[in-house]
C-alpha cells in the first residue's frame, strides 16, 4: 500500500514509527506492507520511491511541489495536520483533492469530519473509495469501528463521555495540588495536547468529538458552535477542594443526544460523585458510553491521546482498507 503522510508534527512521525516496529507483526498476520512515498508538511515535501522506513529518514529539500503531484502515485492520504474546526483548514483541501483523485482517505483531523462530513462522504462514495476517521474520536479507544458497526445496529440514543485527554489529567493534576499551568506543561510535553491547547481548555476538541459521533453516528449535521460548550478555564482549585469534601469531582463531558427536536450535543464541566463511573476515570485517560435501544450501556476506557495512540487507529484503518473491509 502505497501512502501518502499529510502532517510531519507528533503523530505523523509517531505514524512513521509505528509501521516500522509493527512491520514484521503486520506483514505476517495482514501481508500488509505499508510503504510511506511521500511526505508533505509545511516546511516541503519528502519523496521516497522504496518509502520512508524511520521517521528520521525523512528530509526536505525545501522544494515547493504542487499537493496533486506529491500524492499522484499514493493510494491513500494519510492526514494529520493540525486542526481547524471553524473552517475545516487546509486539511479539507486535501481530503477533497485526494478523494476527487479517487484516493482513500485516512484521517486524525478533527476539523474535515465536523465541516463537511456529508460532503466528504458523498465524494468517497461517488469515487468508490474509503473515507476513515477512527484517530478524529480517541486515538486510543476504538469507538468509531464499534459505534460504526455494533452499535449503529443496537440504534445509538445518547453517547456521554469525557472526550478529551489533557483537560481530564489538568483537572486530576490539580487535585492532587498542582497547579494548571504545570499540569498543562506536562500535558504538552507527553503530546496529549492540542499544537493550540486553548482547543483543549477551552472545550473545542471535546465539541469537536461530539459533533463527529452525532453528524457520522446519529444522522446529526452539527457544526462546532451547535455544540453548547464551556472549557475548564473557570474551574478554580477552591472549586476542586469544595468538590471533594463533597465525594465529587468536577471532569469535562461530553455528550450526545437524540431528541424529538434532533441531535443535540454538549461538552461542559460537571460535578460528578465518586459513585459515578466517569468520576473514576483519572489522569490522561478518557471515556466513551453508548447507550442504544437493545444492549445495556457500553463503555470503553483507554488513553485516548497521543502520537502512538493516534497512530494506532491511523494503522486500523488502513488495515480495514487493506482487507477490503469497507
Ligand atoms: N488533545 C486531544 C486530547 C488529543 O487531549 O484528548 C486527542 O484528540
Amino acid at each position: 500500500m502505497k501512502i501518502a503522510l499529510v502532517g510531519f508534527g507528533n503523530v505523523g512521525s509517531a505514524f512513521i514509527e509505528l509501521l516500522y516496529e509493527q512491520r514484521e507483526h503486520l506483514a505476517k498476520q495482514y501481508k500488509f506492507k505499508p510503504k510511506v512515498i511521500a511526505v508533505i508538511a509545511r516546511r516541503g515535501t519528502a519523496l521516497s520511491k522504496t518509502g520512508f522506513k524511520r521517521a528520521a529518514d525523512v528530509k526536505f529539500d525545501g522544494k515547493a511541489i504542487l499537493y496533486e503531484k506529491a500524492i499522484r502515485d499514493a493510494e491513500v492520504i494519510v492526514e494529520v495536520t493540525p486542526t481547524d474546526v471553524q473552517t475545516g483548514g487546509i486539511a479539507l483541501e486535501h481530503c477533497r483533492v485526494a478523494l476527487k483523485m479517487g484516493k482513500h482517505v485516512v484521517t486524525a483531523n478533527k476539523g474535515p469530519l465536523v465541516v463537511a462530513y456529508r460532503e466528504l462522504e458523498k465524494l468517497a462514495r461517488q469515487k468508490k473509495v474509503q473515507l476513515r476517521f477512527e484517530g478524529t474520536v480517541m486515538g486510543g479507544i476504538p469507538s468509531m469501528i464499534l459505534g460504526l458497526d455494533v452499535m449503529s445496529i443496537a440504534n445509538i440514543q445518547e453517547v456521554r463521555g469525557i472526550f478529551n485527554s489533557t483537560t481530564n489529567f489538568i483537572l486530576a493534576e490539580m487535585e492532587s495540588g498542582r497547579t494548571y499551568a504545570d499540569a498543562l506543561k506536562t500535558a504538552q510535553e507527553r503530546g496529549y495536547a492540542e499544537t493550540d491547547p486553548t482547543a483543549d481548555v477551552e472545550g473545542w476538541d471535546a465539541a469537536a468529538k461530539a459533533a463527529i459521533i452525532a453528524n457520522t453516528l446519529m444522522g446529526g449535521d452539527l457544526r462546532i458552535n451547535d455544540v453548547d460548550r464551556e472549557g475548564i478555564t473557570k474551574i478554580t482549585p477552591q472549586m476542586i477542594t469544595d468538590a471533594k469534601e463533597k465525594n465529587s469531582r468536577w471532569k469535562l463531558i461530553a455528550n450526545v443526544k437524540r431528541t424529538d427536536s434532533g441531535v443535540t450535543a454538549s461538552a461542559r464541566p460537571m460535578l460528578l460523585s465518586y459513585d459515578d463511573p466517569l468520576a473514576q476515570v483519572n489522569g490522561a485517560a478518557s471515556a466513551l458510553t453508548y447507550f442504544t435501544d437493545v444492549l445495556a450501556p457500553i463503555t470503553l476506557i483507554g488513553s485516548g491521546a497521543g502520537g502512538k495512540a493516534t497512530s494506532f487507529a491511523l494503522l486500523t484503518d488502513l488495515i480495514r482498507i487493506h482487507v477490503g473491509n469497507g
